[in-house]
């Protein structure tokens, strides 16, 4: 870009330095490298610039001018997409529009156990803002100190707490979103019923900003949960486990938090990159982590657990079972199952597949997706993993030690991906259970869901964007391609 000057790029670069000033408009390649590139590294794209408004006010400035000039907007919160949702194509013609700078919390409301924010705030900073005034906010998954409110709001984002608080879109009331045309929708409304027709935050939530960009937030909080009672337990297979999930739900009911189920493999990682030990000795197939929390006291909470527990090894559900005797080692337990997806980046080599399925389905699923890809790839380790509690593991299949990741992936990656998202089709389940879509699932889409509901994806997305400026080419299949898509 350094014969920039003077040029049609130039004058845009210009004027949007116009509306957010020089120091938050980044034009220079290695400025923006940060920005263009996801956090793993595997989606790389390019941009005219990178653009950090500071409010608002700014962001419907600089849509307004977009708008004009038909210039494509990525919107992007931290950057942490699995999917490459948050990242340019390759063009160059596009800006990201980085929401990094809207970090105020502007209300925090106990009695009405809400909280209003700008969509920049990090999930941690969320957590702890709520912690500050004694509520819970409920949503945890392992980027937190990265991720944004906006970002987690924009692709609906699940984690390990969604069996007892719901995903995302279950914890917004209100949205303040800039549209496609630059106007600003004020839906920052803070009620439990409203029942107004459309409910129109819902176009926005999980549309990974196809259809607008969410600037600020009303979103739900909860008591702080003062007691907290983990386990990690061993169990024979995932039929196992459903039964333990079972148990659990009968014996803890609502204090049920986390039922997380983790393979060998994955454990094996995990335990590799942190240099732990397992927190239940010998070896075993599967393991879940267990997780019950209440405002009850803590001693209350331990002896549902262990009742829990006596009973699941009376039933021989469990084969050994661990607890933590303090909130340290309930910390470590979690650490070692939110290293898993970290871990497995630095391993390289792994196909990584989101599904859901009925959760009575999920022992039919992992054995059926297994015998699938040790047909295609013998000798790949099952890393298997994730909210068990909701129906949905991250089903990663990864390179046999012996050969290398590219050229598993090379070899096997596109193949595995549809053996395994096959399987999940065929038993009613999800190709993407939390993750989104973003680019990298786009097109597979075409395989699962019918011609009528892309065409209805497509009327929506026309109406609110009819010139496709927002976050172009990411979830929704290019039209030219619907007439191939399946009709389940
Ligand atoms: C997890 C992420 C990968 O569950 O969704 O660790
Ligand atoms: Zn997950």
């Amino acid at each position: 870009m350094t014969n920039m000057n003077g040029t049609v790029e130039q004058q845009h670069v210009d004027a949007l330095i116009g509306i957010v000033g020089s120091g938050n408009c980044l034009s220079a390649g290695g400025d923006m490298t940060g920005y263009t590139v996801d956090y793993r590294g595997i989606f790389a794209g390019a941009a005219l610039a990178v653009v950090r408004p500071a409010n608002t006010a700014e962001v419907a400035a600089v849509v307004r001018y977009c708008a004009r000039h038909g210039i494509p907007i990525v919107p992007q919160g931290g950057n942490t997409s699995l999917l490459g949702g948050a990242v340019p194509d390759g063009s160059g013609k596009a800006i990201v529009l980085s929401l990094v700078r809207m970090k105020t919390i502007h209300e925090v409301d106990p009695q009405n156990n809400t909280m209003t924010l700008d969509a920049g705030v990090t999930l941690h900073a969320v957590r702890e803002a709520a912690e500050a005034a004694g509520r819970l906010f409920p949503l945890r998954i392992g980027s937190e100190g990265s991720c944004q409110i906006g970002g987690n709001i924009s692709t609906n984002a699940g984690g390990t707490a969604v069996l007892r608080y719901g995903n995302m879109r279950e914890l917004v009331l209100g949205l303040e979103v800039v549209l496609p045309d630059g106007e600003v929708w004020n839906g920052l409304r803070a009620l439990r019923k409203d029942n107004t027709g459309y409910d129109l935050k819902h176009w926005f939530i999980s549309a990974e900003g196809t259809l607008g960009i969410i600037t600020r937030a009303v979103i739900k909080l909860f008591p702080w949960p003062a007691a907290r009672a983990v386990a990690f337990a061993a169990v024979a297979d995932p039929g196992q486990a459903l039964k333990l999930l079972d148990l659990c739900k009968q014996k803890a009911d609502t204090c049920l938090t986390a039922f997380e189920l983790i393979s060998a493999p994955a454990l094996a990682l995990s335990l590799d990159a942190l240099g732990e030990d397992a927190p239940v000795s010998g070896d075993h197939p599967w393991y879940v982590l267990i997780e019950l929390s209440s405002g009850q006291g803590q001693a209350q909470l331990d002896a549902m657990l262990l009742d829990t527990l006596e009973g699941a090894i009376e039933q021989a559900l469990v084969m050994d079972a661990a607890v933590a005797a303090n909130q340290a080692q309930a910390e470590r337990m979690w650490l070692i199952r939110e290293e898993i997806s970290d871990a497995q980046t630095r391993t390289g080599g792994s196909v990584r597949c989101d599904i859901s399925v009925p959760l009575s389905r999920i022992p039919e699923f992992v054995q059926a997706a297994t015998e699938d890809v040790l047909r295609e790839a013998p000798g790949a380790r099952m890393v298997v993993y994730g909210h068990m509690g909701d129906g949905n593991v991250h089903f990663n299949p990864l390179r046999p030690e012996s050969t290398s990741a590219a050229d598993f992936l090379a070899s096997h990656g596109a193949a595995i991906t549809r053996l395994v998202d096959g399987r999940a089709a065929q038993l009613n389940g999800s190709i993407s259970a939390e993750h989104g879509i973003g680019i990298a699932k786009r097109d597979e889409l075409l395989h699962v869901k019918s011609r009528v509901e892309l065409q209805l994806a497509w009327a929506l997305k026309r109406a609110l964007d009819p010139r496709n400026l927002m976050n172009p080419g990411k979830v929704l299949p290019p039209v030219g391609s619907l007439a191939d898509a399946g009709t389940p």
